[in-house]
């Protein structure tokens, strides 16, 4: 089970830096970055996220992870993130659910295994998966002083730290988070 995750995670690894470099070829006028900045590997740096109490994970969080969040979610998309705040990575019940990630009302993603999920959501939301892949993933990693999730670092930080996974094909889908966003108006992010 474990192999075959490593394999599928390394697929959404692969995808996200094949839609990059094709993507760079259309525009290279101006690329994405796709390493954390300086400041968030810093920040990192001076932490041992592990070892903090509660308090002291909300005051980095609030002091440090959100501003140099928002930042990247607004460059991605200003309209939609303008009002970032701890509710959009944590959900409305942040707190009820004391801040517990990773988060189940983040829409859902394929199982590690699911390769043929990964491509359906890649083809259809080709720019948010390379945001989250070279963008929000390295700097939430950094930011948390971790190494980022690679197929050669299985213990890193990746997208299922945010993201719960799709319920297994035998039951039911939950309603509405884990479809794709119907035309013309998603409730939900993009
Ligand atoms: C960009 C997404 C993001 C935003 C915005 C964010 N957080 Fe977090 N937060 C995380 C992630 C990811 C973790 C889990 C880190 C880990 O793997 O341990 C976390 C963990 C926490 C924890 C520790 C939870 C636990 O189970 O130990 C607290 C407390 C917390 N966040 C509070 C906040 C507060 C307060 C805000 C707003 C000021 C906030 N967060 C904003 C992503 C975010
Ligand atoms: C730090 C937490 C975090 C990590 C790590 C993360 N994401 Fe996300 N993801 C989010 C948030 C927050 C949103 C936006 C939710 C919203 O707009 O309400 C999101 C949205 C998305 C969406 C858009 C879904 C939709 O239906 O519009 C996709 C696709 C996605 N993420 C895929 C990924 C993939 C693939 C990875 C790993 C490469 C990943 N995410 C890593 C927090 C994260």
């Amino acid at each position: 089970m474990n192999k075959v995750s490593v394999v599928s995670f390394g697929l959404v690894s692969l995808l996200a830096s094949a839609t990059f470099a094709a993507d760079e070829k259309a525009k290279a006028a101006a690329p994405a970055p796709a390493a954390p900045s300086p400041e968030a590997v810093a920040a990192g740096k001076k932490i041992n996220w592990d070892k903090m109490d509660e308090n002291a994970k909300k005051a980095y969080m609030k002091k440090t992870v959100l501003p140099t969040m928002k930042k990247l979610f607004v460059g991605f998309d200003k309209k939609h993130y303008s009002n970032m705040s701890c509710a959009t990575c944590h959900g409305e019940k942040a707190a009820e659910n004391k801040f517990k990630m990773p988060n189940p009302s983040l829409p859902k993603l394929p199982q590690p295994t699911d390769r043929a999920g990964f491509m359906a959501v890649q083809q259809k939301k080709p720019e948010a998966v390379k945001f989250m892949g070279s963008q929000v993933k390295p700097t939430m990693a950094a930011l948390l002083g971790k190494t980022e999730w690679s197929p050669t670092a299985p213990e890193g930080f990746g997208c299922y730290n945010c993201h719960t996974k799709e319920e297994a094909a035998a039951a039911p889908p939950p309603p509405a988070m884990g479809k794709p966003a119907a035309p013309g108006g998603p409730a939900k992010g993009w």
